[in-house]
């Protein structure tokens, strides 16, 4: 196996360490010792590494903001007049439990996708389990999707206007749980200008209470191992259900009557050959490609562990971001990206 980086490896480590020590045996968090392992950054209306990032606030009943990510014009390769960017909201992962829009990784990883991207990302901040249980997450990313839709575009006061005609739902591991869910959700509503043109879903986070090759070959593996990714089901699911409820088994015997009623955009799928969900990824393929009928682009890269994409020197980084560009630009073919 290919070695990886030094800091890949500091980043795994001192993850785990943070997860395994904050999360409680009686499916509490310490938020405070948590809060020490996930270093912030502030919004910032000046550019840093060519984005500028705004925070903006969708429903101050439950403090719900998400970060507005812009590629500043004046970094922009290309001569194009780029005034309206497609967006991508997006949903972190952490197993519903951990990070926020605002987390360093997050903050990073957004950022590189607004810039090599050139589309505006809007990384929500849903709120967490255990303190909020399913479907609250899925809710609070629902009602970022319906504020964006009614959003005064032009007087934002944002240097960029956003065309959330071309909106794409993307979001890793529980993200991408939380991007099907909330697309299923979309589907079913009428929206007045938002459409939804696409889903990436990058490693998402699906389960049931069976247990698939892929778990027990990576149940140790350092990013998510077995006992955490049940440990953040537990705190997510309704008190007393199990990993076969349909939030987390969608393609169980009552997962998909929801999805077939309603419009569900194209797919990519991403997947780790070494990673613990990798199975799951691949059922949750099978099932939305031949029983729902839907359409799904799927791309494995066999070396990738659990959260490659937070590292932007490894080589699957790189990959995902072409990967991420092609579907794009496959799907809304006028954009124009040049390296
Ligand atoms: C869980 O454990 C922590 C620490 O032992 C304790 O402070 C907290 O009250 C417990 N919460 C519940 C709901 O039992
Ligand atoms: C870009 O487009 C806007 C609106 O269509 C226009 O007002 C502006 O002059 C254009 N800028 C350039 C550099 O072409």
């Amino acid at each position: 196996m290919e070695r990886l980086p030094f800091k890949f490896r500091i980043l795994l480590y001192f993850f785990s360490f943070a997860s395994f020590i904050s999360r409680r045996s009686n499916v509490t968090v310490n938020r405070f010792l948590m809060s020490l392992f996930d270093p912030k950054y502030s919004a910032s209306s000046k550019p840093r590494h060519g984005v500028s990032t705004y925070d903006v606030v969708f429903d101050p009943s439950h403090n719900l903001w998400f970060r507005l990510f812009l590629p500043s014009s004046s970094s922009s390769t290309d001569n194009n007049n780029v005034t309206d960017l497609p967006v991508i909201v997006y949903y972190h992962g952490g197993g519903f439990v951990f990070f926020s829009a605002n987390s360093m990784a997050y903050d990073d990883l957004c950022r590189r996708l607004a810039r090599e991207l050139r589309v505006a990302v809007v990384s929500v901040n849903y709120r967490l389990s255990p303190e909020h249980r399913c479907p609250i997450p899925y809710e609070d990313g629902f009602d970022a999707l319906k504020y964006l839709d009614g959003m005064d575009l032009d007087g934002g006061g944002f240097p960029v206007k956003l065309d959330v005609s071309r909106c794409f739902l993307a979001g890793d591991s529980a993200g991408g749980n939380l991007a099907h869910h909330v697309a299923v959700r979309a589907g079913g509503h009428n929206f007045k200008k938002l459409k939804i043109k696409g889903i990436i879903a990058i490693q998402p986070f699906f389960g049931g209470e069976e247990r698939v090759e892929s778990e027990i070959k990576f149940s140790k593996s350092p990013m998510l191992n077995l006992e955490q990714a049940d440990w953040y089901w537990k705190a997510f699911l309704p008190k007393g259900c199990d990993r076969n409820h349909p939030a987390v088994h969608v393609f169980g015997p009552s997962g998909g009557d929801e999805i077939s009623k309603v419009k569900f955009p194209t797919t990519l799928l991403i997947l780790g050959g070494k990673d613990q969900l990798g199975d799951w990824g691949k059922k949750y393929y099978e099932w939305l490609k031949d029983e729902c009928g839907k359409e799904v682009d799927l791309v494995e890269y066999p070396n990738a562990i659990h959260g490659f994409y937070v590292v932007p020197e490894l080589k699957d980084s790189s990959l995902l971001i072409k990967d991420m560009n092609d579907f794009i630009h496959k799907i809304i073919g006028k954009l124009k990206i040049e390296g």
